[in-house]
């Protein structure tokens, strides 16, 4: 019984000894290092990154490819590729950083939101590594990081608004500090990359010669660029619904009514190429730009009414998957331009999942002194996890009506 209290004030010692003090070369003086790891949905990821912020070594195995000839993520499929790669995935940001275990100062890995499958492995594996290692742990939020990331890369001070869109999510929030958010609107249904992934299956992309490698968004991007977006006239969602939160299932059923229709009047059957794809994907994309566009509106004028923002520089951050799309950015710069905001979106690469931005959360939290938890803690991940404190209903409650803008976006 001594013994083993005895065991654990001294790790614990050593635990504290390692949090104030590794660096390269055991100084104090020395950049920390974090191991980061993301296993949320069908990216294994991970990355290992200094303090400040410079990426030392990095692994990325997608999914993509097995779930576009599945038709979709099957959470089991997800979880056995996870298995299958994530000591590789690690090992491989360790070797290209020259980086031992013995090294870090911490392991960050994404643990809430998520596929419960998905999260699972990331987190047996950490948590076996920073008991093996005896590392401090940073239990990370995947929208978190998702919202920092721009941080590694340019110097934008809280607060900061941003729309976080990806195939799971779709959220706008006040970031008032690393593990500081007020959420101001999610989606009740569907995320946008979903919507997309879905239109595109529909559509039977994957048949496309330029499509077939490609993720739906990715794809429908590709072919609305030569689209024409007042063919089929779709409605913008909520347009009676003077708040922040989004909705894409509506949009998605009137987008597949409209390929039922057409797909009549061709005489083909479902999962034939249509000869109207392109003008498809380019009013889908259009709407979904919209309804963004003007839920991110309404965001700003409800921060700039309740001095959410700074009145020197207010920025929009926008980010995840869905904000790699070029189209969509020029939609939200229509409004940042309008509002007098300043509009960061991180490159594509660092938009999608990826070790790096789960690395740089912990570097963010680790200088903080944040959500730093020993290695025996024991830590449950959480598939659903809200970003923040929900203050979406005093959005609702203010009910903004918007001046009418006119998105003339080109391709
Ligand atoms: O952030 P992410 O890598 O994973 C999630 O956390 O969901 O986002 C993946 C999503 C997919 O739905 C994919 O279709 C979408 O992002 N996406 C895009 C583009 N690239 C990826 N959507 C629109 N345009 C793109 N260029
Ligand atoms: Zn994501």
């Amino acid at each position: 019984m001594f013994c083993s209290t005895a065991k654990r004030v001294q790790r614990l010692l050593q635990f504290r000894h390692t949090l104030r003090f590794t660096g390269l070369c055991g100084k104090a003086s020395c950049s920390r290092l974090v191991l980061g790891i993301e296993t949320s949905c069908d990216d294994t990821g991970a990355a290992v990154m200094d303090e400040t912020g410079a990426i030392l070594g990095e692994s990325l195995h997608s999914q993509k490819e097995v779930h576009l000839r599945t038709g979709g993520i099957i959470p089991a499929v997800a979880q056995q590729l996870h298995r299958e790669n994530i000591d590789r995935v690690v090992q491989e940001a360790l070797e290209r950083s020259g980086v031992t275990p013995g090294q870090l100062s911490a392991v960050a890995t994404t643990v809430m939101p998520g596929l419960a499958l998905s999260l699972g492995i990331g987190l047996e594996f950490s948590r076996k590594f920073v008991r093996q290692h005896n590392k401090p742990f940073i239990p990370i939020h995947h929208m978190e990081a998702h919202a920092l990331t721009v941080r590694m890369l340019q110097p934008v001070a809280f607060p900061f608004l941003v729309l976080l869109v990806s195939g799971g999510h779709s959220l706008l929030a006040v970031a008032r500090g690393v593990d500081d958010f007020l959420l101001l609107g999610y989606t009740l249904d569907e995320a946008p990359g979903e919507t997309l992934d879905k239109v595109a299956r529909r559509l039977s992309l994957i048949k496309h010669p330029q499509c077939s490698r490609l993720s739906g968004g990715q794809a429908i991007e590709l072919l609305a660029k030569d689209g024409d977006k007042g063919r089929f006239p779709f409605r913008t969602p909520m347009g009676q619904a003077y708040d922040c939160c989004f909705s894409f299932a509506g949009l998605r059923t009137q987008i597949t009514n409209t390929i039922v229709k057409k797909e009549a009047e061709e005489g083909v059957e479902q999962g034939t190429l249509l000869s109207c794809a392109n003008d498809i994907a380019a009013a889908t994309q259009h709407t979904v730009a919209c309804h963004l566009a003007k839920r991110t509106h309404r965001a700003i004028v409800f921060c700039m009414a309740n001095s959410l923002l700074p009145s020197r520089n207010p920025t929009l951050v926008v980010s995840g998957g869905v904000a790699s799309n070029q189209y969509i950015r020029k939609a939200l710069s229509i409004i940042t331009k309008m509002t007098g905001l300043h509009l960061v979106c991180p490159p594509a690469k660092f938009c999608t999942d990826n070790g790096v931005m789960i690395a740089w959360n912990g570097v963010e939290r680790l200088r903080e002194g944040k959500g730093i938890l020993p290695p025996d803690v024991d830590v449950r991940y959480e598939p659903k996890a809200p970003l923040g404190v929900d203050i979406s209903a005093e959005v609702r409650a203010a009910a903004i009506r918007l001046p009418s803008v006119w998105m003339k976006i080109h391709n």
